[in-house]
């Protein structure tokens, strides 16, 4: 490694990062992470803290899962890399889809098609959904409807569905066909309706509304994220992803599930699906699913989607997608262990009960800091505090001031993630309960730093 000096000189000088401007990267350089053991990450000036962003909701198993980094080293020597594409396969992805068949099986989906990130999935699972219409013979269903405040991934097709606008306007146009509805979020919501139960009902009658106008047989399908995570963690009302299901069903619309941070036990349950006791169609997944160490990601398939390609006799199920790296048999070797040491903790209780603690840690930052203006969670290790200057006005916070609470978080030995005027906690599953202690303690510092 070189020296701290060379890499502070050098900090974001010739790279620009994801997610932030080039010149605000250059004038407040980024936190230099060297090191990761447990929960805990390393900065170059050998701050310690607890990870409490857990990479970026994938690294469930904390920085020393040994039976994952063995397995991608063992691999690499094995066979670093073959292509899965027509005609040639490996042992790993073999293995591999047998486990995920097992893992989703009370979710019903029963075939994998890998991909090499989160928004490959989506990008893959929207496709397939169109497809499927085709090959049925009702390609006139060419259309996607999305939740405002979702996120979905970048590629352009998954910025067409996301309902934030800070990963749309600058690439507009985007793809045609992709309309929103409002997001079931209690603090803010174009129904001014704070009861989770009513906002749930007036967001399904939105989504009853829009099928009614766009007319149902040109629409492919719904995709949504079981619980809104990077928009600001927004669990909804537990009647709202039945609600979806069921309208979708009457409508012949495909229900996807963008599970790419709720899969493998985030919310408490395997899947956010099943948390919410629905079985989607086609569900997105990908970083936990090696715990980050390797970029991967599986679209999981309903049976009853499966059939319709697998009876094709017309040449039109013919999957025209797939990534070089579909399959990488380092990556499927990184995901085989990782499942196994996934189930073997079983981490989703751990997840629930973190949850909740974390959950009513937040409840009373918000009694006693007046600059809380929401908080959001309570459904496995995902949760947020919405910060406000003003809680009567919901004024949201400026930059300056949630940096200042990030910084002083920070300081106080805990990583936090800020997006827009949220704090987003999204630690690894591992977490023990005096870390999830310890989080709640720095946040305290954090706010106490601004009052
Ligand atoms: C729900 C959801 N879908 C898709 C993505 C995109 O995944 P990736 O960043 O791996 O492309 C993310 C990333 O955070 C996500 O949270």
């Amino acid at each position: 490694m070189k020296d701290s000096n060379f890499l502070k000189e050098h900090n974001a000088r010739h790279i620009w990062h994801p997610m932030a401007h080039p010149a605000d990267s250059q004038a407040n350089p980024p936190d230099i992470i060297v090191e990761g053991e447990g929960v805990h990450v390393t900065d170059v000036d050998g701050n310690r803290l607890i990870d409490a962003v857990g990479g970026l909701w994938n690294v469930n198993l904390g920085y020393s899962c040994q039976p994952v980094k063995d397995a991608i080293t063992a691999q690499l020597d094995r066979l670093p890399y073959y292509s899965i594409f027509r005609g040639t396969t490996n042992d790993n992805v073999i293995e591999l889809g047998e486990m995920l068949r097992d893992f989703f099986a009370e979710d019903g989906l029963t075939r994998a098609f890998y991909t090499s990130g989160g928004s490959d999935s989506v990008e893959v699972a929207l496709r397939l959904a169109r497809q499927y219409h085709k090959v049925r013979g009702e390609g006139g269903r060419v259309k996607y409807l999305s939740l405002k405040k979702g996120y979905h991934g970048t590629h352009t097709l998954a910025a067409s569905v996301n309902g934030n606008a800070n990963f749309r306007t600058q690439y507009e146009p985007l793809m045609p066909g992709c309309f929103h509805i409002p997001a079931p979020y209690t603090y803010r919501n174009p129904f001014n309706e704070t009861d989770p139960a009513k906002l749930a009902q007036l967001c399904l009658a939105a989504l009853e509304d829009e099928i009614a106008f766009q007319g149902a047989e040109t629409i492919a399908a719904f995709i949504m994220e079981p619980i809104l995570g990077a928009g600001g963690v927004i669990p909804p009302h537990e009647s709202f992803m039945p609600g979806v299901r069921e309208i979708c069903d009457r409508h012949g619309i495909l229900l996807i599930a963008d599970e790419v941070i709720t899969a493998f036990g985030r919310s408490g349950d395997w899947t956010g699906s099943r948390h919410w006791g629905v079985k989607p169609d086609l569900m997105t997944t990908a970083k936990a699913i090696t715990n980050g160490y390797f970029p991967f990601g599986a679209v999981m398939i309903a049976d009853t989607v499966a059939e319709v390609f697998e009876q094709d006799r017309s040449g039109r199920g013919s999957i025209g997608s797939g990534y070089t790296y579909s399959g990488h048999p380092v990556g499927a070797a990184a995901a085989i262990a990782c499942l196994r040491e996934t189930e073997r903790l079983n981490v989703k209780d751990n997840a629930a009960a973190r949850g909740t603690q974390l959950f009513d840690g937040l409840s009373r930052l918000m009694d006693k800091h007046e600059i809380v203006g929401d908080i959001r969670g309570g459904h496995g290790v995902m949760a947020a505090l919405e910060l406000v200057s003003d809680r009567g006005a919901k004024t949201p916070i400026d930059k300056k001031t949630i940096g200042a609470v990030h910084r002083a978080t920070f300081e106080a030995g805990v990583m936090v993630r800020v997006s827009g005027p949220n704090i987003i906690l999204s630690p690894p599953l591992i977490l023990s309960e005096a870390e999830a202690d310890a989080i709640i303690d720095a946040l305290d510092a954090g706010l106490g730093s601004v009052a």
